[in-house]
């Protein structure tokens, strides 16, 4: 027995030896010290070649050069995810005179092997500790695999549904994106990879939504909305940052010293460094701010880019600038100290080489698929439902109709080293296994890809459609239509689905439609035509299952939307936060704040999501009828479940200051709490709500919490209509 006891104790402590080696975090203390010390003695011994080469990222493929490992003037690598490949460079970084370790980075932007729903998507679920989970597996898969450095999470902010990028972040707010940020930042780090906080900064802002446009962001503005997502991604420890492609008002963000010296640097204190975005240093030309790559290479280094990807444009020129007295060595040891220091906070330096025998064992495990499955059943948000679902006892046949239903291989999310190994499991397939066994589930694609530009068989479509009781389409966004460089002006469901759907709802049958899209689409006709709207914002691994939980009413439907959905193109940008006007909107009225041809309310809006349940929000009230600006009132409200099933709500509290000294928004989100409520239970919900959290930036980027009169808002969506009101009074 003891014998048996002391083998359990054994194996504990290997087994917290393995994950403690496994999370990657800021060193402190002596520890710190320790890690400056030998950075100072590395960089004695460095040549300037050397030390540009630490800053110099190079990726797989075409044009790699694997004698630039060995030669040690190439520090940083990307793409690779096949761990053989991955130990090649390693050991060729070995031949290396200094033998300084590889930071080797990947896009492991929602998965790896295991796949989650897309950022988007995993943001919907409003579920902090699930999204930090979803990132935990993302980064033990990839450092499982050899990666070491992931470009992720994309904090920006975005609220323009015409940017395809709009999928890799957490919607339109603020608060949520902060959130978000934190938990991703945390999880990837426990998992074992360091993150980057991109794109530093405005990228979400890019004008018209064009991809690589012009940003320009008033200072409050950049203070209040875009910078606080970055912040939270740094206090939970991010290790890198990158710059974005676009100019910020003015000046490219690749080149901004005011952004990442002054700003991330001098008053943020961040100690890692920051990487360029692919060959965006070399665009200083195209942006018009260097003659060539010597000057560009030259603006951004002392602008505060630590690390060129992809450009060559140190490797190329930064030892001749220096050399020629135009960079001082100086600048450039400090960025090599940067990238030094989040290699050996990292622990690479003390790191085995990767083990490819060892890595498929430890993608798609068991957990991973869980927690992928969670993800995507909790990121799913039910925007219509004409008492349709969960599907009915009556309906004895189901057509599946769309590409999409079934998985493609060519998608995003199949695993990129081919480690996984097990298959995703088809809607159809899906609701078979869930619905009872009279019930019949056919299967028609309509669309030869998921892209949904050309119909393959349309009228066996239409003719499933039209013999069975329920027809659940599956449409959306795929292909070239999400991502990144896939800025769109029409956000209708791409090629020939509209047309598909109208001839689904022209045969009378009930239609359920389950989007996949990487972002808000316009959902007017749909809104009014069909019976049921289930949003998904392509749900990964387990997408599939998931909206099958759904459908059956095996999961009652919990997300919530991180943005607004648009009723028109030209709404955008269409957002919850917006700051009241002197002529606020009396419809059909001129003269007040109106479109003369649409309304100004989005379709769905920020925080809305259906459940299966009815939650109902009462007495709402506050420990004090007023605080200190240094003080902070506990806020509660009693949420009950009307049931007819459990549930999960997610509960939000946004402030209003009616009155202050700058017009302040209609509404800001400060707080969300998911709870889980029994059919006819009640709970009271508790928030606690800090004067500091209350203020906003003024123009000069000042932080500026003021006294007055503040609304608090609490409900299941940012329409919340229960209301307390506290004072914030001066101490
Ligand atoms: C994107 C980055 C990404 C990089 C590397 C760029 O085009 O803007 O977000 O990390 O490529 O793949």
């Amino acid at each position: 027995m003891a014998l048996r006891l002391v083998a359990a104790f054994l194996l504990l402590c290997l087994a917290t030896a393995a994950s403690a080696q496994q999370a990657v975090s800021w060193k402190t203390g002596r520890e710190a010290q320790g890690i400056e010390r030998r950075i100072d003695a590395l960089l004695r011994r460095m040549t300037l070649e050397e030390k540009v080469g630490q800053l110099h990222l190079s990726g797989r493929g075409e044009g790699f050069d694997v004698e630039q490992v060995r030669s040690g003037a190439m520090g940083a690598v990307m793409n690779f995810v096949v761990p053989a490949e991955i130990l090649a460079v390693q050991k060729a970084v070995r031949e290396s005179r200094l033998r300084i370790p590889l930071i080797i980075g990947l896009d492991a932007v929602h998965g790896f092997s295991t796949y989650f729903p897309l950022p988007l998507g995993q943001a919907s679920s409003w579920n902090p500790e699930l999204i930090e989970k979803a990132a935990y597996w993302t980064g033990r898969e990839a450092s499982a695999a050899g990666v070491n450095w992931t470009f992720a999470p994309m904090v920006d902010i975005s609220r323009d549904p015409r940017w395809g990028r709009t999928l890799e972040g957490a919607g339109e707010d603020a608060y949520l994106g902060s959130v978000v940020a934190a938990a991703r930042t945390r999880g990837y780090q426990r998992g074992g990879v360091a993150t980057t906080a991109k794109h530093f900064v405005g990228y979400g802002a890019v004008e018209g939504g064009r991809d690589y446009n012009t940003a320009w962001i008033p200072t409050s503005q950049l203070f209040d909305l875009h910078l606080p997502p970055f912040k939270a991604s740094f206090e939970a420890g991010a290790m890198t940052a990158m710059a974005a492609f676009n100019t910020l008002n003015g000046v490219p963000a690749t080149a901004h010293r005011g952004m990442l010296t002054d700003l991330l640097r001098g008053k943020w204190g961040f100690r890692g460094f920051v990487t360029s975005d692919f060959g965006s240093i070399t665009e200083l030309r195209l942006h018009g701010i260097a003659r060539d790559d010597a000057e560009a290479a030259r603006k951004a280094l002392l602008a505060g880019i630590d690390m060129d990807m992809m450009g060559d444009v140190y490797h190329n020129h930064l030892a001749a600038e220096v050399r020629a007295g135009r960079v001082p060595v100086k600048a450039v040891d400090e960025a090599v100290r940067r990238v030094l220091r989040v290699k050996f906070h990292l622990g690479l330096f003390d790191r085995p080489d990767v083990d490819p025998a060892a890595a498929p064992k430890l993608m798609q495990t068991e957990a991973a698929r869980e927690v992928a499955l969670q993800a995507a059943r909790e990121g799913a948000i039910l925007l219509k439902n004409a008492d349709i679902l969960p599907i009915r006892e009556g309906v004895k046949s189901v057509a599946v109709i769309g590409a999409m239903a079934v998985p493609e291989d060519e998608r995003v999310w199949t695993d990129p080293a081919g480690l996984g190994r097990r298959a995703i499991t088809p809607l159809p397939d899906a609701l078979r296994e869930r619905l009872p066994k009279d019930v019949s589930v056919t299967f028609e694609p309509a669309l030869t890809k998921n892209c949904g530009t050309e119909f393959a068989d349309r009228e066996a479509a239409i003719r499933a459609a039209a013999a069975s009781d329920l027809v659940v389409a599956m449409l959306g966004e795929d292909c070239e239509f999400m991502g990144e460089a896939a800025s769109r002006t029409k956000l209708g469901l791409p090629g020939v689905q509209q047309e598909l759907l109208e001839a689904l709802v022209a045969t009378g049958k009930p239609v359920v439609l389950v989007l996949a899209t990487g972002r808000p689409l316009v959902l007017g006709w749909a809104s009014e035509h069909v019976s049921a709207i289930l949003q998904t914002f392509h749900g990964g691994t387990e997408g599939r299952a998931a909206i099958a939980d759904i459908l059956t009413g095996r999961y009652n439907p919990s997300g919530r939307l991180p943005m607004s959905f648009p009723r028109s193109v030209g709404q955008i940008p269409v957002y919850y936060g917006g700051l009241p006007t002197g002529r606020p909107a009396r419809p059909g009225e001129r003269y007040s704040s109106v479109y003369m041809d649409e309304r100004n309310e989005p379709l769905y809006p920020f925080g809305h999501g259906l459940s299966y349940s009815r939650f109902t929000y009462s007495s709402p009230r506050v420990s004090a009828a007023s605080m200190p600006l240094n003080g902070a009132v506990d806020v509660s409200v009693d949420v009950g479940n009307s049931g007819p099933r459990d549930g999960q709500e997610v509960v939000q509290l946004y402030i209003r200051q009616p009155v202050a000294g700058r017009s302040r928004p209609l509404r800001e989100l400060k707080s969300f709490s998911k709870v889980t409520l029994r059919n006819g239970e009640t709970k009271t919900v508790r928030f606690r709500l800090a004067a500091a959290a209350m203020g906003a930036h003024d123009d000069r980027g000042a932080y500026v919490v003021e006294p007055g009169q503040f609304e608090i808002y609490l409900g299941g969506s940012s329409r919340a209509a229960v209301m307390v009101k506290v004072s914030l009074a001066k101490p």
